[in-house]
């Protein structure tokens, strides 16, 4: 059985993309496989798509952490031919080939059956970016954040993570500052919920003061770097950030001082490995209390002959919203 995929091959000048006929027998071994209706576009793919070490190690390769289908065959009966499922993080599209492949074989512990409530589209309009916005804010819920909180600072605003998490927040009633670095998204970032924008220099200035007028009531953090603890140094006391990303940079120029002082919480979110069952939870919730009707607005289509553009402009931190990958 044939396929489409965008296959990544290592070459001396570096790693080069093409789209390439493939057969289910080069896919790896796995309980199910799955014909792919939709991938997305995460900031993983493209850092797996130009070599980065600490994604993928193993060319050629197709990336693609992110997968919407339907089951072709099981050999787990927890899954049979017809089933429509999601695959999100574990190895997908890190060494094991991804969604960017209009088939994909995985173990039957990383397939999440598609909750009802969703389309497969929709679940890939989320994709692990808008998983990861609905951790975040899981998790500062669970510490203890809601609306009356403060305002909640979202970095990174306009990418993936960002924007779902603009919206997601706003649906649960909280208000939102939305830090871009990009001055014509404004409109955008009101429209999908943002009470006010923060210019991305603004979130930088007084990285190099000990600690920041207290602002937020909850932060999401997608860019690390100095824009991270600025906003760890900007909670208001007892409140809490969740970190997901680097973007900006995996290095935090940090000191005790807010979290002696304020009491604060710097909280880590890992979509990746999180366990199945925790996974299928926020799914859930994604598709009941905090589904979002206006997902739409964040979706940017691609398909497997222009992904690879977009790879280039994620790369360079200039995409807005989620691409989703539909595959014909
Ligand atoms: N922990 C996890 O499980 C998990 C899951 C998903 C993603 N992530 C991470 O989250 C981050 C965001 O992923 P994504 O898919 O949302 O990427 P994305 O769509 O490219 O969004 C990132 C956004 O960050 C802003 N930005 C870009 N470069 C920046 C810089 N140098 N300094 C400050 N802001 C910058 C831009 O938004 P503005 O122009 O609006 O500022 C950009 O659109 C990545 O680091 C990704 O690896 C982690």
């Amino acid at each position: 059985m044939g396929f489409r995929a965008l296959l990544i091959e290592k070459t001396d000048q570096g790693f080069s993309r093409r789209l390439v006929e493939r057969d289910i027998d080069q896919l790896p071994e796995g309980d199910v496989l799955i014909d792919v209706s939709f991938s997305s576009l995460n900031y993983k793919d493209a850092l797996s798509a130009t070599g980065n070490p600490g994604v993928t190690r193993n060319f050629p390769h197709t990336p693609g952490i992110d997968a919407a289908g339907t089951v072709l065959e099981s050999s787990d009966p927890a899954f049979s031919a017809g089933d429509q499922v999601v695959v999100i993080g574990f190895d997908l599209g890190m060494n094991t080939a991804g969604g960017f492949g209009e088939k994909i074989r995985v173990p039957a512990g990383w397939v999440v059956p598609l909750p009802s409530g969703l389309s497969l589209e929709q679940s890939m309009v989320l994709g692990t970016a808008g998983f990861t916005a609905a951790l975040c804010v899981h998790k500062l819920e669970a510490a203890g954040m809601t609306p009356d909180s403060g305002p909640v600072l979202v970095t990174g605003a306009s990418g993936g993570v960002g924007s779902v998490a603009v919206m997601l927040l706003a649906k649960l009633g909280y208000e939102v500052a939305a830090v871009t670095g990009k001055a014509t998204q404004h409109e955008f970032l009101k429209q999908i919920g943002a009470s006010s924008i923060v210019a991305r220099e603004d979130a930088r200035a007084g990285a190099d003061r000990p600690m920041l007028a207290e602002q937020w009531g909850g932060a999401v953090d997608t860019v690390g770097g100095e824009i991270l603890f600025n906003a760890v140094k900007g909670l208001r006391y007892g409140c809490s950030l969740a970190a997901c990303g680097l973007v900006d940079s995996p290095a935090i120029p940090a000191s005790v001082l807010p979290f002696i002082l304020r009491h604060v919480n710097m909280l880590g979110v890992d979509s990746v490995q999180l366990p199945l069952e925790q996974k299928r939870e926020i799914w859930l919730k994604l598709a009941g209390d905090w589904q979002l009707p206006e997902l739409d607005a964040l979706k940017r289509p691609l398909s497997l002959d222009t992904v690879s553009d977009a790879i280039d402009k994620i790369l360079a931190g200039e995409m807005v919203g989620r691409g989703l990958l539909a595959h014909g």
